[in-house]
């Protein structure tokens, strides 16, 4: 086939990679022969297994089995029924599926410092056809690059995240005092779900924006839920526009894209009202004396961007922010009380953290590593993102198979956090698993 040096390179290392790790007693998953093939000759990508190669035919089985919601079950089942990689076409999408940690490493590795993400069909179609400003998350390349080193510097670098604590503190205070209130005046229903989404809200936009939006208040504003409404919406409506062309759904003018549409619009005239009355605020203000304003301040004093990048950034963070912490919290809370066990040791260790710190939240969040491990087991057990996925850019050999640059890659999160080879007993919250060093389990941290 003439491959590029670099993938020959890579192809070479991998046999002896796997072997190496096999004896290291990291198992791999046996395929559907039964046995994990190694050998220097890998095998050509249409030997993948497959459940067969009409995308429609699959789609139309996927559909009847009402499995779009569901799809993450179908990985568990496909593993079980394929091994270890498999590779499905769905309407006008192929895919190679993988779950084995190792071939996950040999994934992003490979992957050089531009990753090719697959960007979501249908927020691409609302993107391109209403013409909105992209951020992170649907740029490419170098775009994408330098709004990332920026937000990296400003959101995810640790000297920005300490400024994040006392912000988010007052949050937390408030949202337990709210349920207090509840409680004591007997009208604690039990189900928070809504409550968690004001929570997480109220939480991104306190570090976003440097100020209270008031979501946990007894009367909140309209426009604030408008918007927690609209990205549940958002991702709701999505679903059924991965696997056929969301311009179909646009052609026909179905509900599904109707609703999508109105969706973002909403996500986006509110994050621009809060970003544009935000920023005339603090022009306003007197010096704060040196204290944190929030992300918004920083991303506009100290990064290159413009401040239409900015602001696109800013909407997306918004919109990337609210269900996938509150999911997870609701997650944690589930599994925390399934396992009462598990919840005193937990509640022990926060509190003995507490005391040590003495009122120092920074210190505090040093000392909670079961804590840290309990919220990687709900994201093992309840991923939000079901896969991750990645374009090839070179050449790539994984299970022994030849697979060629620019195919789609999905890493099955709920099929490897379900599969007993990786993580004993896997349907059982247990939290420690993760504190355990000696376990050879150097993919995962
Ligand atoms: C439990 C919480 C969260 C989970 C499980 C989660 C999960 C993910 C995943 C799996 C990706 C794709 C990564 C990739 O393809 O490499 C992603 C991307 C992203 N997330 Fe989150 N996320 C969470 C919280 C947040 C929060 C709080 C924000 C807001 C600051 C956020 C904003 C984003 C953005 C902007 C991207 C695109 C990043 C890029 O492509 O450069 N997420 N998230």
């Amino acid at each position: 086939r003439g491959l590029p040096s670099r993938s020959v390179f890579l192809r070479g290392c991998q046999a002896s990679l796997s072997t190496a790790q096999e004896r290291l007693g990291h198992p791999g998953v046996p395929t559907r022969e039964g046995v994990r093939v190694a050998t220097r000759s890998p095998r050509p990508y249409h030997e993948i297994p497959s459940p067969g190669d009409n995308g429609w035919l699959n789609l139309y089985h996927l559909a009847e089995e009402k499995g779009t919601h569901r799809v993450h079950y179908r990985h568990v089942q496909n593993f079980q029924k394929y091994g270890p990689i498999y590779r499905e076409n769905l309407g006008n999408v192929e895919s190679v599926y993988i779950m084995d940690p190792e071939d996950v490493a040999l994934l992003f590795n490979s992957e050089g410092p531009q990753p090719e993400r697959f960007l979501i069909p249908p927020w691409v179609a609302y993107h391109e056809y209403y013409r909105r400003p992209v951020g992170v998350l649907l740029k490419k390349a170098q775009g994408w690059k330098r709004d990332r080193v920026a937000l990296n510097q400003e959101v995810m670098a640790p000297d920005a995240i300490k400024n994040f604590v006392p912000l988010l503190e007052a949050v937390s205070q408030a949202f337990v005092r709210m349920l207090h209130g509840r409680v004591q005046q007997g009208v604690f229903s039990g189900d928070i779900s809504d409550d968690l989404f004001r929570f997480a809200f109220e939480s991104m936009t306190n570090i976003m924006f440097g100020e209270r939006l008031g979501m946990l208040e007894e009367t909140v504003d309209p426009e604030a839920h408008e918007f927690i409404d609209a990205v549940y919406q958002m991702f709701h409506t999505s679903v059924p526009m991965l696997s056929l062309p969301p311009s179909l759904f646009r052609l026909f003018r179905t509900r599904t894209w109707r609703d999508h549409v109105a969706a973002w619009d909403v996500i986006f005239t509110n994050a621009d009202k809060y970003t544009q009355s935000f920023y005339w605020d603090l022009r306003q203000k007197q010096d704060l004396g040196g204290s944190y304003r929030g992300i918004l301040y920083s991303l506009l004093g100290t990064s290159k961007l413009s401040f239409e990048d900015i602001k696109a950034n800013v909407t997306e963070m918004l919109a990337g922010s609210v269900d996938t912490t509150s999911m997870t919290l609701q997650w944690h809370l589930y599994e925390m009380g399934a396992a009462l066990g598990m919840q005193e040791m937990l509640r022990a260790e926060v509190l003995a953290a507490r005391r040590q710190a003495q009122g120092d939240m920074t210190a505090m969040l040093q000392s909670v590593p079961l804590l840290k491990a309990s919220i990687k087991e709900t994201l093992r057990l309840h991923p939000i993102s079901v896969t991750l996925q990645r374009y090839l850019v070179n050449d790539l050999v994984l299970q022994d198979y030849m697979i060629p640059a620019k195919t789609l890659v999905q890493v099955a999160n709920y099929g490897m956090g379900r599969e007993p080879s990786f993580f004993a007993n896997p349907e059982k919250f247990d939290p420690p698993r993760w504190l355990d060093k000696d376990k050879n389990a150097t993919h995962f941290r």
